[in-house]
């Protein structure tokens, strides 16, 4: 196999190590800022590799068990079937240059394609073991990542297909599709006007609350199919056979959905100009969670303030495809905003190890993390938002198509300075990337597996006890992400006042105690080990890692995308 430890013989071996002990880091000590790691800089053989390695521990038996990740949830399993199904597309890359890339040396085209059907089936078992019907009755998020898992496995169909000219997975692309529609169809007529003037609420089993993450989805999985879902006429409305058994509900038809429904880019456009006129952004340009409504108000006039990784990268996908389909440059202009003011926020732009060191709004040292992680106390859920953040960096930053458009007749294709003024932002990106990525490999253990607090490298653990690295949550926030008791009570909890106990938000009373379930283990301060604190290393902090570590190979590469 092509991965960097075999992974047989590292598991016979407990004990050893493949933490990068911090001072044998490279640093850079020409460049102004002496503090950020240099390595194997703009070196696709070598990202690739990692790649390869980093999605070989999470498919090994630590996690999947051949048709399942056994530990994970249901919208994080949907979030972990994307990122496999995009690691499909860069090996698929990786096999159209592999010899110009420089692989060559470490792979050859057999072994590539042995991986890529190794992936590919895995993919097609969790089909069958997704569980649908919990997804089904879950929020208005939770639906979306399924949208987007198929239609990803989907894309990769496609660019493979265009590469090597056979009909491999073609026959699933309808049940596959069929998928998509009946999630997004769960979301499709939810943008309601009547309060805040739009928007799509987060779960109608609670209290209305229009939350960036719903929106940032419902922008990215309308424009997305708009783009690449390849129309359905099955009529079929059960996510599952045996829908109506479990749950004694009886659907109505699904209504068919075209190709290219000019519904879906419309949807798209609204729903981002929504967010835009609702200023969602903090002083620091940060997309904050989200906003209540008080009582007998219509208007969104409650932030929450907290701030999460995810949320600042979910509407990047969005945005590259909204200008895929209208030829809007402002799309991306506010795409490198929103990508900027993150860079920021991890501290990227201090001169000084000091200066670096200090909390910057998202992250430290150039480094991004959530609130939790270095009080080690995220739930699970919070344990994939940095992986969820670089998933979606990484499709804005593929290549903007000049001379063919990515689906013919409906996209745009670019002036020659756009796309290299884009391919610039995005290579100006790369050392900060590949920084977050050297950063989440140095705290593999001997398994292999990435822990969730990237920047427990840059500790010094003779200096103070690592619980001191915790910050103060935000003025006016709210953390019910990794706090699930808030949403027993208000504003979260429906107290009778526009709310939908229906037959979906029923399925939704039981969130804010399964979230409690999903609480961390206890911490016990003084290890050596921040990253085994908390919920420790699981199947999340794996997939966070291949979402970081695949954004550095694929920025690397500048691939075109399809
Ligand atoms: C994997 O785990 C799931 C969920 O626990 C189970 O339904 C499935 O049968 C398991 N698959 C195998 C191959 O053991
Ligand atoms: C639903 O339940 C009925 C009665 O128990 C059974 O006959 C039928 O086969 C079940 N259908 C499916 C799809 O499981
Ligand atoms: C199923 O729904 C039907 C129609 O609403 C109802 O009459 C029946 O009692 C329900 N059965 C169960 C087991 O809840
Ligand atoms: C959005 O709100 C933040 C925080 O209150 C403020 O700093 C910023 O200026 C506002 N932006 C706009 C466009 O109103
Ligand atoms: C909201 O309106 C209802 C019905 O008019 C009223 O009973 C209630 O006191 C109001 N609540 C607040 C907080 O104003
Ligand atoms: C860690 O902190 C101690 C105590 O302040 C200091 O002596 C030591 O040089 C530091 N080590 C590193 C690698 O910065
Ligand atoms: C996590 O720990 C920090 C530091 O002890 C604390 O401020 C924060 O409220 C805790 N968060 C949760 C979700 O328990």
């Amino acid at each position: 196999m092509l991965f960097k430890y075999d992974l047989t013989a590292l598991l016979a071996v407990a004990g050893s190590t493949l933490a990068v002990p911090a001072e044998s880091i490279a640093v850079n000590s020409d460049s102004g800022y002496p503090w950020r790691w240099v390595g194997a800089k703009q070196n696709h053989a070598y990202w690739f590799d990692e790649l390869e390695s980093t999605l070989g521990v999470m498919q090994s038996s630590l996690f999947w068990n051949g048709t399942y990740w056994p530990e994970t949830i249901q919208w994080i399993g949907a979030v972990l079937d994307t990122l496999v199904a995009s690691s499909e597309r860069s090996l698929t890359y990786a096999l159209e240059s592999y010899k110009s890339d420089g692989l060559g040396a470490q792979s050859s085209t057999a072994s590539l394609q042995a991986e890529i059907k190794k992936y590919y089936s895995e993919i097609e078992a969790y089909y069958d073991d997704e569980d649908v019907i919990q997804i089904f009755g879950a929020a208005y998020d939770d639906a979306q990542w399924v949208v987007l898992e198929w239609l990803e496995v989907i894309k990769f169909i496609n660019q493979y297909e265009a590469y090597a000219s056979s009909d491999f997975g073609r026959a699933d692309i309808a049940r596959f599709a069929h998928r998509a529609h009946i999630f997004y169809n769960i979301v499709q007529t939810q943008f309601d006007t009547s309060l805040c003037g739009g928007g799509i609420n987060w779960n109608p089993a609670l209290a209305p609350y229009k939350n960036a993450i719903t929106n940032e989805l419902f922008l990215s999985s309308s424009i997305e199919m708009y783009l690449y879902f390849p129309g359905d006429s099955n009529t079929d409305p059960y996510p599952s056979p045996t829908y109506t058994n479990v749950t004694n509900i009886t659907l109505p038809d699904l209504p068919p959905l075209a190709p290219h429904d000019p519904l879906l880019l419309s949807n798209a456009i609204k729903e981002y100009d929504w967010f835009k006129t609702h200023n969602f952004t903090n002083s620091q340009g940060l997309i904050v969670d989200g906003f209540h409504i008080s009582p007998n108000q219509t208007t969104c006039d409650q932030r929450n303030e907290m701030v999460y990784t995810y949320n600042q990268g979910v509407l990047l996908s969005g945005l590259r495809q909204l200008w895929e389909a209208t030829g809007n440059p402002q799309y991306l202009t506010d795409a490198y905003t929103y990508i900027e003011s993150t860079q920021t926020a991890t501290g990227w732009s201090s001169h000084t190890s000091s200066q670096a060191n200090q909390w910057a709004g998202l992250g430290r040292n150039g480094i991004m993390e959530d609130y939790c992680d270095a009080p080690a106390n995220c739930s699970q859920d919070a344990q994939i938002f940095k992986g969820i953040y670089f998933q979606h960096l990484d499709v804005f930053c593929e290549a903007l198509p000049t001379e063919t458009p990515l689906v013919p007749g409906v996209t745009y294709t670019a002036t020659a300075s756009l796309a290299a003024s884009h391919a610039k932002k995005c290579r100006e990106y790369l050392p900060w990337v590949e920084h977050n990525a050297h950063a989440a490999l140095s705290t593999r253990d001997a398994r292999g597996v990435v822990g969730g607090w990237w920047g427990a490298s840059f500790v010094n653990k003779t200096q103070e006890p690592w619980p001191a690295f915790a910050v103060q949550k935000p003025e006016g926030s709210l953390d019910e992400w990794n706090e699930g008791w808030r949403l027993g009570g208000p504003p979260w909890e429906c107290r009778g006042w526009h709310c939908r106990i229906d037959g979906r938000g029923s399925h939704g009373n039981g969130l804010a105690m399964r979230r409690l379930l999903r609480q961390r283990r206890g911490v016990v301060e003084g290890r050596q080990d921040p990253n085994d604190e908390g919920r420790g290393r699981t199947v999340e902090t794996q997939g966070s890692g291949i979402g970081v570590v695949k954004a550095a190979s694929d920025l690397c590469a500048a691939r075109q995308g399809r």
